[in-house]
């Protein structure tokens, strides 16, 4: 199913959009839910997938974490579970995530859905990132304040929580509804009946991230080989001192690797093309060729583009899941980022080019794109 917000994005952008949070009555008009808590609660069961139950029975806040072998003893009141990267497992799900592609896929990250019963919520809290909480089935009354210095505090070691605040936003949410916080805007959901949320969620990398992963990718390329030298060392009164002068060296030495702007840009797109969260990689068996490739995609057949990968440009160059595509084709790379499903036609030239065939037969054999047979 196709999913049509119904969202003023210009206004949108300019007054909400990392500055204040947002209640869109009707933001999906006819809501359908994407998936069923039975099936949440299967995926729960999974290893490679992440989920937990937040509980708070008789006042006490409780987490555990997946996967569960059984569901029994939670009662019909006050607990949630929560299943992170659902897009990536349940293909009707990742269908809700493609309208807000227009914020950028570079930013978006993943769709958490969490069922909770009445009473149910993981309690007053702050996110580092941008979420749109969309409505499910049921109703939920969902509270957000304004964005004030709080003191985060741990009910449980796995449960960062605030003090109770002011709203600037009360709402029972229905269908269909979706509630857009930006980071920093504390909020909290209750469920008043059983509910179905689904939070699709923005990734943004801080500083300190950055620089763990471009540290990463030095070691891994060698980079950055030259040593220090001071070939006009001069005596010193004070021979424990670092002198300014050597700072500044020292400095400039991390800073010309930083100001290499073709290392950067592979750099960030090895980095940000990376997903967080398992994928659901079914390689085929057997392999394909890539005379079956061309022949399948002769006959007219789409190629797809597996949910949760990301797949993304910078400058003229593509990444897929960590790796630039090595390819001339700057064009038919670019298709194979913007859209979901691929044609012959849409790859033009390049599905002439034996080379730019094989390459698409290693990332089909990988399990990043299939055909849907
Ligand atoms: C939930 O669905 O209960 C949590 C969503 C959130 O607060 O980010
Ligand atoms: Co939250």
């Amino acid at each position: 199913m196709d999913y049509e917000l119904n969202i003023d994005w210009q206004t949108f952008m300019e007054s909400h959009w990392q500055k204040r949070p947002l209640l869109i009555k009707g933001g999906f008009r006819n809501f359908r839910d994407t998936i069923s808590p039975d099936e949440l609660a299967g995926l729960a069961m999974e290893d490679e997938i992440d989920s937990r139950i937040v509980t708070r029975f008789s006042g006490k806040w409780d987490v555990r974490h997946g996967p569960f072998q059984e569901f029994d003893g939670l009662g019909e009141k006050d607990w949630s579970i929560l299943v992170q990267a659902v897009d990536h497992w349940h293909f009707p799900s990742a269908a809700l995530m493609k309208p807000f592609r227009c914020l950028s896929d570079w930013r978006m990250d993943d769709l958490m859905i969490s069922y909770s019963v009445p009473g149910g919520g993981v309690g007053p809290h702050l996110d580092q990132y941008d979420v749109f909480i969309i409505q499910g089935q049921g109703r939920r009354r969902w509270r957000v304040g304004e964005k004030i210095p709080m003191k985060q505090h741990a009910p449980h070691p796995d449960l960062l929580q605030v003090d109770p605040f002011d709203a600037i936003i009360d709402d029972e949410m229905v269908p269909g509804d979706i509630l857009y916080i930006p980071p920093g805007f504390p909020h909290e959901g209750y469920a008043i009946e059983e509910s179905l949320n689904y939070s699709v969620g923005f990734r943004a990398p801080n500083a300190r991230e950055l620089f763990s992963g471009f540290a990463d990718y030095v070691i891994a390329n060698e980079l950055g080989s030259y040593r220090y030298s001071d070939p006009d060392l001069a005596f010193r009164d004070n021979p424990a001192l670092i002198q300014q002068g050597e700072l500044t060296k020292l400095h400039g030495m991390m800073q010309d690797l930083l100001d290499q702007p073709d290392v950067f840009r592979k750099w960030f797109g090895e980095f940000i093309s990376q997903s967080r969260h398992e994928l659901d990689l079914a390689p085929p068996e057997p392999a394909y060729s890539p005379d079956e490739i061309q022949e399948l995609l002769s006959q007219g057949e789409s190629l797809f583009r597996l949910n949760g990968l990301r797949v993304l440009r910078v400058g003229d160059t593509c990444f897929v899941n960590g790796e630039a595509l090595k390819t001339p084709h700057i064009e038919a790379a670019d298709v194979l980022c913007q859209y979901d499903e691929v044609t012959a036609e849409m790859l033009g030239v390049a599905f002439s080019d034996p080379e730019f065939v094989t390459l698409l037969t290693v990332l089909i054999n990988n399990g990043y794109w299939y055909f849907d047979d």
